[in-house]
């Protein structure tokens, strides 16, 4: 029995859904299923709109022929020839047999390699421009190509105003009674179909879709009407919107993707930690075990996030299989403009790190932290101190972490602990050296006070996963730089974002200055030094607490002290505006990129073969 739905007067949806389909082209899980959409026109000429995939022809043969009413079917148009949209063509010319094809030459092309019947004698050639007379309405023609394949063309109507947009502005997910995206609650329970959809789908063509939105940008829209997903008739603007942004390979949000591949649990440890203190910090995370999660959703939620943390073992000397295939598919769908960190484990050569950060630098804009991470078998308590470190390099990088205490605007509670509040104590900013043996170290704290002055005693608090904590433990020593507002971001990367369990974070440094306990100290960009000695420690959990008597104090300059506050508000840097893109051509016809110049007078656009003279600077 036929199941058609009306969208307008004279348009009714032929489609149909697929529930069954467990994997979409054979790779893509469909757990909402899929629909086939198809549109019949009925004005003076009737007009169909692509077909369906074969699973579902019977059932579209049914609708088309009840949504004809007796008619006969004049024209078909083939906007893109995959078999998912063009199954039924064949019966549709047995059971309409002075049908029209309506399609490109490239596309007659592509179904002479499909098909085996004469469809050269039945097709109706047109090009971009073009537009076919079906009575009352217009339908003009608009290539589109590498959205998906490269004969794919839209189709609008101007009289209606309404678009045929192939695969653009598609979703997985079959229609569940509703066809227009207005009658569900599209953001909630849609949208990541959707970005799925285009990610997977289309993700690699964000220049070609970008082309499209552009040449659609003049053209008056009050309907668009896809290939898979709902028709839309309200807020277009909230899909193209997305589809702008997808297709720019901008994050949708801030936060981070962490992805592993773990064989015994350790590295997923490992990610899950860092997950933690990510948290800790305020950051949003998502987490996935690419071994579990199917690949489009983690390939979807890259698209997503800003951030992206890979953790991966050694597997045959190489990257773990599961991750080296999402690896691989990050960079075929063109990954752009992330921030990505890595972490490797290896039970004796770790090497899969050096190899993700390989395959993904082919990728543009990638942002790859210096911070890292090395595992050898599992995690050991002193590594805790790089994913410290890590999660205080990303958390650094990102744009739009709030500097402490601007919670303005806000209503204010007065009840609970906001531990924001306690960003708005006035800390100072030091840089704690000690040594052990011919080891040095130094790591930054904002934990340093005077206690009492006579004995001259200062306290300090200790991250108990440092080195330099292990060191003052076991000497007793230490000192104390105290940084002016002169210091440099860079003093807190040298000490701040690394270990230095497996660092020498002096081994840059111009200066070898020591104090008369012989601990190294600052020099630069410091206005005081203070040596001590300590007399007791407490163990607060996370922290331990010295009492430390101080046995040397220097003025080193005149400079202002350094605090926490002027840290963020002048030396933390600032988001960054993206890099210029390179000189270059775009192709106008499918939105391809030639990076270079000049453009060579006889250069064929690879994708569409048109030449040179349809290239225009970008
Ligand atoms: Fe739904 Fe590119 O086919």
């Amino acid at each position: 029995m036929y199941c058609v739905k009306k969208i307008a007067d004279d348009l009714t949806w032929v489609g149909a859904n697929d529930r069954r389909l467990s994997m979409f082209e054979g790779i893509y899980s469909v757990p909402y299923g899929v629909a086939y959409n198809s549109y019949l026109l009925t004005d003076e000429k009737t007009v169909l709109f692509d077909t369906v995939d074969n699973a579902v022809r019977q059932r579209f043969l049914e609708n088309v022929a009840y949504a004809l009413g007796g008619r006969a079917l004049d024209y078909i148009i083939t906007q893109h020839i995959e078999p998912d949209h063009s199954a039924a063509l064949k019966e549709l010319t047995l059971i309409y047999p002075d049908v029209k094809i309506v399609c490109t030459e490239k596309t007659l092309g592509f179904l002479e390699q499909f098909f085996d019947f004469d469809i050269r004698a039945r097709a109706h050639i047109v090009k971009e421009g073009d537009i076919l007379d079906a009575g009352r309405r217009k339908l003009q023609f608009i290539a589109a190509p590498m959205v998906h394949w490269p004969e794919v063309m839209v189709t609008y109507d101007s009289v209606d105003k309404t678009l045929f947009s192939a695969d653009a502005f598609g979703s997985f997910g079959a229609l569940n009674g509703a066809i227009f995206a207005d009658e569900v609650d599209f953001d909630k329970d849609y949208s990541d179909e959707a970005r799925r959809y285009y990610s997977n789908i289309i993700g690699k063509y964000g220049t070609q879709v970008s082309a499209l939105i552009k040449k659609l940008s003049g053209l008056p829209v009050e309907m668009i009407c896809p290939l898979h997903g709902f028709v839309w008739r309200k807020n277009l603007s909230g899909i193209i919107s997305k589809y702008t942004l997808w297709s720019s390979y901008e994050p949708e949000e801030e936060g981070v993707l962490i992805a592993y591949a773990s064989v015994y649990g350790n590295t997923e440890n490992a990610a899950e930690i860092l997950a933690c203190k990510l948290r800790e910090r305020g950051l949003k995370t998502a987490i996935f075990d690419v071994s579990v999660t199917p690949a489009s959703e983690i390939i979807s939620a890259s698209f997503k996030w800003s951030h992206i943390v890979l953790a991966s073992t050694t597997y045959n000397a190489g990257i773990f299989v599961t991750m080296e295939a999402l690896v691989s598919d990050l960079a075929a769908h063109n990954i752009q403009n992330r921030t990505v960190a890595v972490i490797e484990n290896g039970s004796w050569a770790p090497t899969s790190g050096e190899l993700i950060r390989e395959k993904l630098s082919k990728c543009k804009n990638i942002n790859f932290l210096q911070a890292q991470l090395s595992i050898k078998s599992s995690l050991k308590a002193p590594q805790l101190e790089e994913i410290e470190a890590m999660a205080d390099a990303i958390a650094a990088s990102f744009a739009s972490i709030e500097a402490p205490g601007s919670k303005s605007g806000q209503d204010v509670s007065l009840s609970g602990v906001d531990p924001a509040t306690m960003f708005n104590l006035s800390y100072g900013l030091f840089v704690l050296t000690a040594k052990d043996g011919k080891k040095d170290n130094g790591c930054i704290i904002n934990t340093v006070t005077q206690i009492t002055s006579n004995p001259n005693r200062i306290s300090i608090a200790v991250n108990k996963t440092g080195h330099t904590h292990d060191m003052i433990l076991k000497t007793g020593g230490f000192n104390v730089s105290i940084l002016s507002e002169s210091a440099p971001f860079r003093f807190f990367e040298q000490f701040g974002f690394q270990s230095g369990k497996n660092t020498d974070k002096f081994a840059e440094c111009t200066y070898s200055e020591r104090t008369a306990n012989g601990i190294r100290y600052i020099p630069e960009h410091t206005n005081g030094v203070i040596s001590a000695k300590v007399a007791e420690s407490f163990d607060y959990g996370t922290h331990t607490l010295f009492i430390a008597d101080v046995v040397q104090a220097s003025i080193l300059s005149g400079e202002k002290s350094l605090t926490y506050q002027y840290y963020f508000d002048n030396i933390k840097p600032k988001p960054q505006p993206r890099k210029e893109e390179k000189a270059g051509f775009v192709c106008k016809i499918c939105g391809y990129v030639y990076e270079g110049e000049p453009l060579p007078d006889d250069f064929i656009c690879p994708l569409c073969k048109h030449g040179a003279e349809d290239f225009e600077r970008r």
